[in-house]
């Protein structure tokens, strides 16, 4: 008789999103007239900039010749793509990346969860508290975490580092020793961001313990201020302690074209020398058969001149409603915070009402959804996600009903 993997068991509840999308169905049933308007999930709804477009267009009529056709892309990535992102992504900014350590991806979600393969499963990871779920789930589906105790809404064998309004949500070096330690800056969900200053401290200290730190830079590109840093890179040493995450979901609005990257330095290795890019190679050439060419083509064009001058504007579409959401609720009396380096604001819930409570009151009272924080985990409790990835219409409007609330 079959057995599964019965790690799956011990994830708790049920997944954040579909919670979320069960009550806005069974509050639109109960109210049909309803105008809700949606700041919760982090999708973007810009339509893709034409310089990507065109590259798309061009890239399937090729498909449609024989000398332009291309059957399986190569495990890592087309050159062309590769070389790209290691001049503009990584060389612009003064880190030293080559092509051969980019692993190209359909995006970061799947890297960010199936990297936690080529560890061990005795090691221990340290995440943020809250935090994306992705790290914290993928690592209970392969046996590593412990066991879930209810009460404390954690499992027994990760390191939380909480992000409270006390250390700005940017966590403090944990006092038990991790093995991996999983950082997301701009971050998701507090909009918080570390200094170069900050993020060095963690190559420090990853160093001098011997972690690896696995860094999600999927929010990049909504760094407004010049002292924060866009990748882990730019940190001395942190070529041989980190392994980094990039998207082009949030810069370029690829969630529905799906591609991203990875980054494995060659300098990352084990104290008996084994390249870890080796080993992350080896399961990308298993397991992976390569994002489409189209789709690397159209990740080309996110490179060239037309293509970053539209994804600029675009990027300063989503930050103007970033704004007026940081502002709007700011001057009504909330206590926000992120918004400026981050498509994400982080709100105190008012009135001491517990997450979901304020979600169902702003539902109800303002038709307007965000994304409860306690979903990111315990230290969540208490605070509210706001998403700047609306229409600028539904953004005034949604603001406009928190003031009126
Ligand atoms: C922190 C973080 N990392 C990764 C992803 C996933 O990115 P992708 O669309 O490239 O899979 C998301 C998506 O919301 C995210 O918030």
């Amino acid at each position: 008789m079959f057995k599964i993997n019965d790690n799956y068991l011990k994830l708790p509840g049920s997944y954040l999103f579909s919670t979320i999308a069960k009550k806005i169905a069974a509050y639109s049933e109960a109210h049909p007239d309803a105008d809700i308007i949606r700041l919760g999930i982090g999708d973007v709804t810009q339509p893709i900039a034409p310089a990507i477009i065109e590259a798309v267009h061009k890239a399937a009529d090729e498909m449609g010749t024989e000398a332009g056709f291309h059957g399986y892309a190569p495990d890592l990535g087309y050159e062309f793509l590769r070389s790209k992102i290691a001049e503009h992504d990584f060389k612009a900014r003064g880190c030293e990346i080559s092509a051969d350590e980019i692993f190209v991806s359909d995006g970061a979600k799947c890297d960010c969860a199936n990297i936690q393969e080529i560890f061990s499963l005795d090691n221990r990871i340290a995440v943020c508290d809250p935090v994306y779920p992705v790290y914290v789930d993928s690592n209970i589906m392969s046996g590593r975490g412990g066991v879930y105790d209810e009460a404390t809404e954690r499992f027994s064998d990760i390191i939380y580092m909480p992000c409270t309004a006390e250390n700005n949500f940017a966590p403090d070096l944990p006092s038990e020793t991790p093995d991996l330690i999983y950082l997301c800056f701009p971050n998701n969900p507090t909009g918080s961001v570390l200094t170069k200053d900050q993020l060095q401290q963690w190559v420090d200290y990853a160093r001098r313990v011997g972690a690896v730190i696995l860094y999600d830079a999927a929010y990049e590109a909504y760094i407004s201020e010049d002292h924060i840093p866009h990748s882990i890179y730019e940190c001395e040493g942190a070529r041989t302690c980190a392994i980094e995450f990039h998207s082009f979901s949030k810069n370029a609005g690829f969630t529905g074209m799906r591609l991203g990257y990875t980054v494995v330095p060659k300098d990352l290795k084990t104290p008996d020398g084994v390249m870890l890019h080796t080993l992350w190679a080896r399961r990308h050439g298993t397991k992976y058969n390569g994002a489409p060419y189209i789709i690397q083509k159209a990740g080309e064009a996110v490179y060239s001149p037309e293509g970053k001058a539209q994804l600029k504007e675009q990027v300063a579409h989503y930050m103007r409603n970033a704004h007026i959401i940081y502002d709007g609720l700011k001057s009504s009396g909330y206590t926000v915070s992120g918004g400026v380096n981050s498509p994400y604001v982080w709100m105190k819930t008012p009135d001491s009402m517990t997450s979901w409570e304020f979600f169902d009151y702003l539902l109800e009272h303002a038709n307007v959804v965000g994304t409860p924080g306690a979903g990111f985990g315990p230290s969540g409790e208490g605070y509210f996600r706001l998403t700047a990835f609306g229409t600028y219409e539904n953004t005034v409007k949604a603001v406009e009903r928190f003031k009126n609330l």
